[in-house]
C-alpha cells in the first residue's frame, strides 16, 4: 500500500475504473452488466486508489435517501488482491458517508446458494470488514444469480 492514495469520491471515474472491471472477468464476465457498471460508475461518487497516477482499485457509491448508501460496485486489480486496497477503500467510503450523516451501508453480491469459489472470496472480504447478511433475493438478478444483501452500521 505504500505510495497509494485514496482519492474522491468524485464523478466521471469510469475511464479510470473500466480497466479494472475488464481485468476481473471471473467476477464481471457478463458484457451487458459490465457495460452498465461502466455507465453507472461515471455518474456515481467513486473512490479510487491511485499509485503513480494509475488506478488500482475503486468503489462506487449509490445513496438511498438520507441514512443509507450502497456499495454499487468495487474492484481491485488482480495483482493487488489481498494487500489491503479493498479495506482502505471501504474505510474511506465509510468515513465520507458518516460525515454526510449516513448510518447504514449495504452491498449486494452473489449468494452462497450458488456455488462460486470467486464470490466465496468476495463474501469473505465483506464479512471480514463487518458486513452481515441481511436477506436474499433469489430472482433479482435472474434465477442463475441469486443475490445476497449484506449490511453494516457505520454510524
Ligand atoms: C473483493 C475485493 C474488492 C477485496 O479487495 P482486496 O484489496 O483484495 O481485499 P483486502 O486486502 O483489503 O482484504 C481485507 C480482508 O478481506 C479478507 N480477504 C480478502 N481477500 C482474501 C482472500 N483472497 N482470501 C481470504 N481472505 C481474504 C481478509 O480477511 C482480509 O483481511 P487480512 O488482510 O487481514 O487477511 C477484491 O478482492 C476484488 O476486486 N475482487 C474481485 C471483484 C469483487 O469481488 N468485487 C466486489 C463485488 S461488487
Amino acid at each position: 500500500m505504500s505510495g497509494v492514495t485514496i482519492v474522491g469520491p468524485s464523478l466521471g471515474a469510469a475511464p479510470l475504473c473500466e480497466p479494472i472491471l475488464r481485468a476481473l472477468p471471473r467476477w464481471f464476465g457478463i458484457p451487458e452488466a459490465t457495460a452498465q457498471y461502466i455507465r453507472d460508475i461515471d455518474t456515481m461518487p467513486t473512490l479510487t486508489a491511485l499509485k503513480n497516477e494509475i488506478c488500482l482499485g475503486f468503489l462506487a457509491l449509490r445513496r438511498f435517501g438520507k441514512f443509507a448508501a450502497d456499495i454499487h460496485v468495487m474492484g481491485v486489480m488482480p495483482d493487488c488482491h489481498h494487500q489491503g486496497f479493498g479495506r482502505h477503500l471501504v474505510t474511506a467510503a465509510e468515513a465520507f458517508l458518516a460525515r454526510e450523516g449516513v448510518e447504514y451501508l449495504q452491498v449486494k453480491t452473489l449468494s452462497p446458494s450458488r456455488s462460486d469459489a470467486n464470490y466465496d472470496l468476495t463474501r469473505r472480504f465483506y464479512l471480514a470488514l463487518g458486513f452481515r447478511p441481511l436477506d436474499e433475493f433469489p430472482t433479482l438478478w435472474g434465477e442463475a444469480n441469486p443475490c445476497l444483501q449484506l449490511i453494516k452500521k457505520i454510524k
